[in-house]
């Protein structure tokens, strides 16, 4: 059988709207009752979220290309440098609200402000990690980790953090395996009802 081949590179400007894309398709069930009926947006808005941390949130993204022929089936953003968190929060804002009205841009940021990360100077933080759906279970999600975590270490960070919502079962056996630790856990009855998202672990490694 012939194996497939893909290799993890750091993702470009242009591969802005690819990881939008999957970032949408991979947590759907947290963006619909987000964005409501301007699911339509949806897109738009997280390739605006995604230039927005790039540019602000210190964030560095890698995507996984292949096996197909400029095909981008999973991403991961990570966190190694300093955020302007006002900027990044303006920005979120003017992008909300420029695409979903000021009510809707109002409980869209309210939703999407979990979970709560304070950032440390001395860890990298891993977020929007994603496969699609027909990629799954074929070992990308486990090289786009060991890349954030070489990364993570090149810019010498002491730990790696992340958050990932309690039911995630595939994710959660996925970090387990890699010997994150839950350290703390946020409770949340608003996500919960209207994410069906109840606890957010935080789970941490040592590097
Ligand atoms: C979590 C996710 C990134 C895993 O990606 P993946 O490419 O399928 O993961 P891998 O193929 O590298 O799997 C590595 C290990 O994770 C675990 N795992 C992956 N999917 C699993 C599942 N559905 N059930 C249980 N364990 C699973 C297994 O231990 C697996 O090792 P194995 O194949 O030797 O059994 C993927 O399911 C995904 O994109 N989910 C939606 C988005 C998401 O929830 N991201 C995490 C945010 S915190």
């Amino acid at each position: 059988m012939a194996e497939n081949v893909f290799v993890v590179r750091a993702a470009e400007s242009r591969d802005n709207a690819a990881i939008a894309g999957l970032v949408v398709e991979g947590f759907l069930d947290k963006f619909r009752p987000v964005f409501g009926k301007r699911m339509d947006r949806s897109v738009k808005i997280m390739e605006k979220w995604v230039r927005l941390e790039h540019d602000l949130g210190g964030v560095s993204s890698l995507v996984i290309e292949g096996p197909g022929p400029g095909e981008i089936p999973a991403s991961v953003g990570v966190r190694i440098g300093r955020s302007e968190d006002d900027a990044l929060a303006r920005g979120l804002w003017k992008t909300l609200r420029r695409h979903l009205g000021f009510v809707r841009a109002g409980w869209a940021a309210t939703l999407l402000s979990y979970p709560r990360y304070i950032a440390n100077s001395s860890e990298a933080y891993i977020e929007r990690l994603v496969v699609s759906h027909e990629h799954r279970k074929q070992g990308m999600g486990s090289a786009l980790l060991d890349a954030a975590e070489a990364l993570a270490r090149e810019s010498g960070k002491e730990t790696v953090g992340l958050h990932v919502s309690g039911g995630n079962v595939a994710a959660l056996v996925l970090y387990e395996s890699y010997g994150y630790e839950e350290s703390s856990r946020q409770r949340s009855l608003l996500t919960g009802y209207f994410l069906g998202i109840r606890d957010w672990l935080y789970l941490q490694k040592e590097l």
